[in-house]
């Protein structure tokens, strides 16, 4: 008999009747966007939701355009050069391209997968960088207080490319960051997104950027702008989801400690990418020994109706867009991406799921002995 489907990634979005009490409030309200009162309630809400003291912050309507009138916003000089790294979703860079400025492309950490502020330095060295966009990849947070240094150091400001990793990255002193939350990830509500700073002047200026850069106290606009305003209909959902938040985030947590240790247990020549274990994760991805053929593992999982992807990849430079931009040298990443492969990862997987997902992984091609490349 066949085995019933493991599916790589289910959304976790709040349930119609979560929803409707703040439906409701719209239809009594009909106010529908522009930010309304639910779309100020989620971002006291979610700003609620930093350690004290809390950092301004405004919605977006996704985590694309949050980076781009973040980046926008940042008073960089005209062709800025931004640096961002090689192992990211493509987002990152047509961010950086739409915003009028010039993506450089940099390696990563080999155990965290990271672009860090040693290869940001080291970037520097090699040509003018105006702004650094780590990526706090696959939800993993990059670290706050060494993102602070750089920027005190160097006088580049840094901007978080924190899209997956809402409950995981924390906002630092300097930094501003950017959220996605969409669907897929651990805050879910349809499309979203949001910035975060300590500078209130950053968040005053996206929030005119995404709406037509019109000034609220003149009704003039300045500068051109956009439309990138939250809807309370996806306010709605937000704040269902802030009311689910606190369990969800626990579950994850619990998920991916559980999952880890199985799959470290039952494969052991596969490495984990280094990040805190108690995040709250909505993407596994395995790094396999050198010798596997990552081709061949997928295979091997999907005839047992496991499904995988390689979560952003190809490379960057890899994608016909981005071929031609500027960058470093990138052995590192170069050297892990034809290893990774992201597993089923999401809080309907079963006990009985996970068990399956580590032994068929286990005994993949490459993996198991009995199965020599
Ligand atoms: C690293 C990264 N940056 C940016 C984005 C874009 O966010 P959104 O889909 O909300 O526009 C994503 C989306 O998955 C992402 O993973």
């Amino acid at each position: 008999m066949a085995q019933s489907r493991i599916t790589l990634l289910v959304p976790d979005l709040p349930r119609r009747s979560e929803i409707e009490p703040y439906l409701k409030e719209i239809d009594e309200a009909r106010w529908y966007t522009n930010f309304g009162p639910l779309c100020e309630r989620l971002e006291s809400g979610l700003r609620a939701t930093f350690p004290k003291p809390y950092p301004a912050l405004t919605t977006t309507v996704n985590g694309t355009l949050a980076l781009e009138l973040a980046l926008a916003s940042m008073h960089l000089p005209q062709g800025a050069r931004v640096l961002i790294p090689a192992f990211t979703f493509v987002a990152t860079a047509s961010a950086v391209i739409r915003a009028g400025f010039n993506p450089v492309i940099a390696d990563i950490d080999p155990s965290s997968w990271l672009l860090t502020p040693a290869i940001a330095r080291s970037a520097m060295r090699q040509g003018r960088i105006d702004c650094v966009i780590p990526v706090a990849a696959l939800g993993c947070p990059v670290p706050a207080d060494e993102w602070d240094e750089f920027c005190a150091g160097t006088g580049i400001p840094v901007l978080v490319d924190a899209a997956g990793a809402f409950g995981n990255q924390m906002p630092g002193e300097r930094i501003a960051l950017a959220f996605s939350l969409h669907a897929t990830k651990a805050f879910g509500i349809g499309e979203g997104g949001l910035v975060v700073s300590r500078e209130d002047a950053l968040i005053e200026q996206v929030r005119q950027l995404c709406n037509f850069g019109i000034d609220s106290s003149s009704g003039l606009a300045p500068f051109a702008g956009t439309n990138a305003k939250m809807s309370e209909f996806h306010a709605a959902v937000g704040l269902a989801s802030l009311n689910r938040w606190a369990a969800r985030r626990r579950m994850r947590e619990a998920l991916h400690r559980r999952y880890c240790s199985e799959l470290i247990r039952s494969c052991p020549g596969i490495t984990m990418q280094t990040r805190p274990s108690d995040g709250s994760y909505t993407i596994l991805q395995v790094l396999l020994p050198a010798l596997a053929d990552r081709d061949d593992v997928a295979d091997h999982l999907a005839i047992q109706n496991i499904e995988t992807r390689a979560w952003y990849l190809p490379l960057l430079p890899q994608h016909p867009a981005y071929a031609g931009v500027g960058k470093c040298e990138i052995p590192v990443a170069r050297e892990l991406a034809p290893r990774m492969l992201g597993l089923p990862f999401h809080l309907d997987l079963s006990e009985e799921d996970i068990s399956r997902v580590c032994t068929s992984l286990a005994d993949a091609p490459g993996l198991n002995s009995r199965h020599p490349k």
